[in-house]
């Protein structure tokens, strides 16, 4: 049975069960977001994806969608909050978007584009956090981590191996790889394990082919983040 809601004056349809986030993906609407992935059950930590249903605020990844339900998501108010949540991703971090080899290819990037952000405006944290090189075809280069658990669910839930983790609380939450010895060489990844391929930033990068396609020819580089909505319908 097919129900709707109105998302930023727009009728969407949804099925029972879907969020406001799949309807609106569905409809060809797009709702900036970073933790969330078609294929995972949502995390619901960057909130980005922040809505307002009937007046509150909500996550529209975990919200399920109801049957004439007010939701707003691209206002001012709501697009002002998102650019500071993005903000403070870039401080909270070492982000060096014109030296970094996902450049074009990055989510918090074009999202930070997409809603127009000039400037990181916050003073940056500069936290030290190693790269790990230790793995013959991986890099993990834990500075540009938004800790989003997109590797942690698909290491976990796809390739069944609890490759890595989320560890500490508040400020000191960071990504950490379960092994002894804490090195990526020390696991059983491989570069074709799901979470291989599910980093938003650039953080688990294929070593040797950094810049094979030229900066300039990449996924965002062509088209802002906006229009990439489609290819999230079913999985990307
Ligand atoms: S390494 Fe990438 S996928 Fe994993 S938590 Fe950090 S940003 Fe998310
Ligand atoms: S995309 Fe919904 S909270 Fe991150």
């Amino acid at each position: 049975m097919s129900h709707t809601f109105t998302l930023d004056g727009k009728t969407i349809s949804f099925e029972e069960g879907q969020t406001i986030m799949q309807a609106a993906t569905k409809a060809g609407v797009f709702i900036p977001h970073l933790c969330y992935h078609p294929e995972f059950k949502p995390h619901g930590s960057c909130k980005l994806c922040t809505v307002k249903v009937n007046g509150r605020q909500t996550a529209s990844c975990t919200m399920r969608a109801i049957a004439g339900m007010v939701v707003e998501s691209d206002t001012p108010e709501i697009n002002d909050e998102r650019r500071t949540l993005t903000q403070m991703l870039f401080v909270e971090g070492n982000h060096f978007c014109p030296s970094c080899e996902k450049s074009g290819n990055c989510q918090l990037q074009a999202t930070a584009y997409h809603l127009g952000m000039m400037s990181p405006h916050f003073d940056h944290f500069f936290p030290d956090r190693p790269v790990d090189a230790s793995h013959p075809e991986v890099l993990l280069d834990f500075n540009r981590c938004i800790l989003c658990s997109l590797c942690v669910r698909a290491s976990r839930d796809v390739d069944g191996k609890n490759v890595f983790a989320l560890s500490g609380r508040g400020i000191d939450t960071h990504l950490i790889v379960n092994a002894k010895s804490g090195q990526l060489a020390d696991t059983n990844f491989t570069l074709h394990d799901k979470a291989a391929q599910v980093c938003p930033v650039g953080v688990i990068l294929k070593k040797r082919e950094g810049f094979a396609v030229p900066i300039g020819e990449r996924s965002y580089d062509k088209q802002p983040i906006s229009a990439t909505v489609e290819a999230k319908q079913e999985g990307y």
